[in-house]
């Protein structure tokens, strides 16, 4: 098993963001993550990932319990995520805001240059390296992300709506670079509310619903499934006017 999360709960006051989640990862899966606004995704993310500290369960990677380490520990570990907003580096170009991800294994300037060069090309943003990174529009800022996780040589990436907020042509471009971190053998745990990309991505998706996985299956399977409609549906009578049933 590459990642175990068991009975993850994140409180923030009396409210359970994350309430009992449970993930179980292999080596070289490539697995979807559903779910509602507000479900808990991104804390869940956070504490898989060392931002966030669980309230209580246990997350083993590789088999060393981590979960009391921190985020850098984590990425040394081989654990890497981009964030539903991406971080842009103000003041650096491009290629410098991705050598911050290279630093954490090459700590010589020129070698973290290189590094970041070839995770450039690989995300295809070469030709933007030298562009202050704060001109990249949303498309760039999703894949500078991308490019400055990918430079810690992650061993696990988990994506949090990376493909959120991006025109037809752009998500073509990101699902085909997604398949090429895949093809490289890193193992992807993707956040997205367009069911359109889970379908192409994934065969395998958790729904998460209240700071749990409510349902587990294929895309088409987990769309059928009468708690996983509820739970859109539910969060559409409450008022929310953007319905992203799947
Ligand atoms: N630091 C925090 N303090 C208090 N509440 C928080 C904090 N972070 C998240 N929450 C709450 O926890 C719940 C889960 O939020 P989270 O961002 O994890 O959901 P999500 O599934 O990622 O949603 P979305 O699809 O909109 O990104 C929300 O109700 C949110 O307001
Ligand atoms: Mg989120």
């Amino acid at each position: 098993m590459l990642l175990e999360a068991r009975g993850i709960v994140k409180t923030f006051g009396s409210f359970h963001a994350v309430d009992g989640a449970d993930l179980t990862l292999a080596e070289n899966e490539l697995i979807g993550l559903i779910g509602p606004n507000g479900a808990g995704k991104s804390t869940f993310f956070n504490c898989l990932a060392g931002e966030a500290r669980p309230t209580l369960g246990k997350i083993r990677f590789r088999g060393a319990d981590v979960t009391a380490l921190s985020s850098a520990a984590h990425a040394g570990l081989g654990l890497a995520r981009t964030f539903q907003v991406p971080i842009v580096f103000e003041g650096m170009s491009v290629r410098e805001n991705v050598m911050v991800g290279a630093f954490l294994r090459h700590p010589a300037r020129r070698r973290a240059e290189e590094k970041a060069d070839e995770v450039l090309e690989f995300t295809g943003l070469a030709a933007q390296a030298d562009m202050l990174a704060t001109a990249l529009g949303t498309a760039g800022r999703k894949r500078l992300g991308i490019a400055r996780a990918l430079a810690t040589e992650p061993i696990l990436l988990l994506l949090d709506e990376a493909l959120a907020g991006l025109t037809s042509a752009e998500m073509e471009g990101a699902i085909a670079l997604v398949e090429r971190i895949h093809a490289r053998g890193i193992t992807l745990v993707v956040v997205e509310h367009i069911m359109e990309v889970i379908h192409r991505l994934t065969r395998r998706v958790l729904v998460f619903n209240q700071g749990r996985v409510i349902a587990e299956g294929t895309p088409a399977e987990v769309t059928h499934i009468p708690a996983v409609i509820e739970a859109y549906l539910g969060r559409r009578a409450q008022g929310s006017p953007e319905s992203r049933a799947p």
